[in-house]
């Protein structure tokens, strides 16, 4: 039972095999559909420079500090995000109720993972499309006709979110030295250069669009913004860094006491954000160059790109490229998203691969609602009499309870548990540092993240 091990000592269940693999797995986990998937569109959505600045302003100074909290938590704890936050209740002579934050994380990660697969999914099929040079100078319409096509089919849907998770579940099967950290020390800086590629492409193709692209996404128009755009970037902040899912709970567990739980933060925030913004410049000048929707949702990416691949020198090799890097990316995320519910069932004594396939298993079947919110359930909208939810499918009711309720509830319980309840002698020995860098981080964790999550909570109750 949990409480035989928290009387034991707390030893972490395995390692990384250093600190810079633990980055890139971190990096892994935060980098994924959220950055070149997500964000571009609900940037279009939300009208871009004024969101996208509201978001940057989220990621540095709520996301970076709750971030670095969630590594803390998971180090010292050194357990699942549940028995850990049991364990480090007990050591504040705290209630052990806490381990509920545990529980809503590790339910968090596995909502998520269940319609991320789906997502990701979409991304295979296109691999082959771009391989074979089905976007060669083909009409916008045509490419959206792809798109819709696939939607349209949950066969094939089924097909691609089961091969997806059969992935995750391949690598998280094996471990974190043998599968995780294989994965991402070759992927990562992949993608890296793809999105490189596309951006000076785009540069090069139509300097008018591009810039058109750069002052859509940075210059801010902030009649535009509403309490609930403000509430999206703030969720968004949280879903792109894997903050409240228990991924970096479980992966600051296995890591080595002597590393800097700071400079590890600031990294993998810089990195995400960086990715997150070269998707906005890979993929805004083509809306603009060929007159589409920059609002048009979620089917962003799957429709601008391949018109861009459609057209320049070379275009089958690097779409094939991207659509590669993009499940590869939503891969590192995946596999992060089975990690917390997987220690904590290795802890409750199930083998790994047992562990891991139940988990994924739960969750496929779970993502066969989403597969049918996308065609055959498309009308049904199960919270349509509540006005907010009005339209919402059983899909966008997930990405709205995990994005924009549970991750922000469980970073605000994070930060008031590492800024009020944790002793100050506890983090300063954890992070390592009691200078001013740590004072900012203290001070920023016990008012400004708990205000600024609470205030756009209650500003979105009415
Ligand atoms: N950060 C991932 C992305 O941006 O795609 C998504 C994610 C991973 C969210 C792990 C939550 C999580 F626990």
């Amino acid at each position: 039972m949990a409480d035989a091990a928290i009387g034991a000592v707390r030893q972490p269940h395995q390692t990384w095999s250093n600190w810079p693999t633990f980055i890139l797995a971190v990096a892994g986990s935060a980098v994924g559909l959220g950055n070149i998937w997500k964000f571009p569109y609900i940037t279009g959505e939300n009208g871009g420079g004024a969101f996208v600045i509201v978001y940057l302003a989220c990621i540095a100074i709520i996301g970076l500090p709750i971030l670095t909290a969630e590594i803390m938590l998971g180090r010292r704890g050194r357990m699942s995000p549940v028995n850990s936050m049991i364990a480090l209740a007990r050591d504040a002579n705290r209630s052990r109720y806490w381990g509920l934050l545990g529980v809503m994380m590790m339910l968090a990660a596995f909502l998520i993972l269940s319609f991320y697969s789906v997502i990701a999914g979409w991304a295979i099929p296109y691999v082959g499309q771009a391989l074979v040079g089905s976007f060669a100078d083909a009409t916008p319409d045509e490419i959206g006709g792809i798109f819709g096509g696939l939607l349209a089919s949950p066969w094939q849907l089924l097909l691609w979110h089961t091969v997806f998770m059969a992935l995750t579940v391949g690598v998280s099967g094996i471990g974190v030295k043998a599968g995780i950290e294989r994965a991402v020390t070759i992927l990562m800086p992949s993608l890296f250069i793809i999105l490189a590629v596309l951006i000076i492409y785009n540069m090069m193709a139509d300097a008018s669009s591009f810039d058109k692209a750069v002052k859509f996404m940075f210059n801010p128009d902030f009649s535009k913004l509403t309490s609930e755009a403000i509430l999206t970037a703030i969720g968004h902040a949280f879903f792109t860094l894997s903050i409240a899912g228990g991924a970096v709970f479980a992966y600051g567990s296995y890591l080595d006491s002597k590393a800097s739980i700071g400079v590890t933060s600031v990294a993998i925030a810089g990195i995400d954000t960086l990715v997150a913004l070269m998707a906005g410049l890979a993929i805004f000048p083509i809306v603009f160059a060929n007159g589409l929707e920059a609002g048009s949702g979620p089917g962003l990416v799957f429709v601008t790109l391949p018109i861009a691949f459609g057209q320049m020198p070379g275009g089958q090799i690097i779409g094939t490229l991207f659509f590669v890097m993009l499940v590869f990316a939503a891969w590192t995320s995946s596999i992060s998203m089975l990690e917390a519910i997987v220690e904590w069932l290795q802890e409750r004594g199930l083998s790994r691969g047992k562990a891991s396939a139940t988990v994924a298993g739960s969750a496929w079947l779970l993502g066969l609602t989403t597969v049918l919110s996308l065609n055959l359930w498309k009308g049904f909208h199960p919270l349509g009499f509540i006005e907010r939810f009005e339209g919402k499918t059983l899909f966008d009711l997930y990405d709205y309870l995990t994005a924009n309720i549970m991750l922000p509830l469980g970073a605000l319980l994070m930060a008031v548990f590492a800024g009020w309840i944790m002793t100050r002698a506890s983090t300063e020995e954890e992070l390592a540092t009691s200078g001013p860098i740590y004072r900012v981080w203290y001070f920023l964790i016990r008012y400004v993240a708990p205000i600024g999550i609470g205030a756009i909570f209650i500003a979105n109750l009415g």
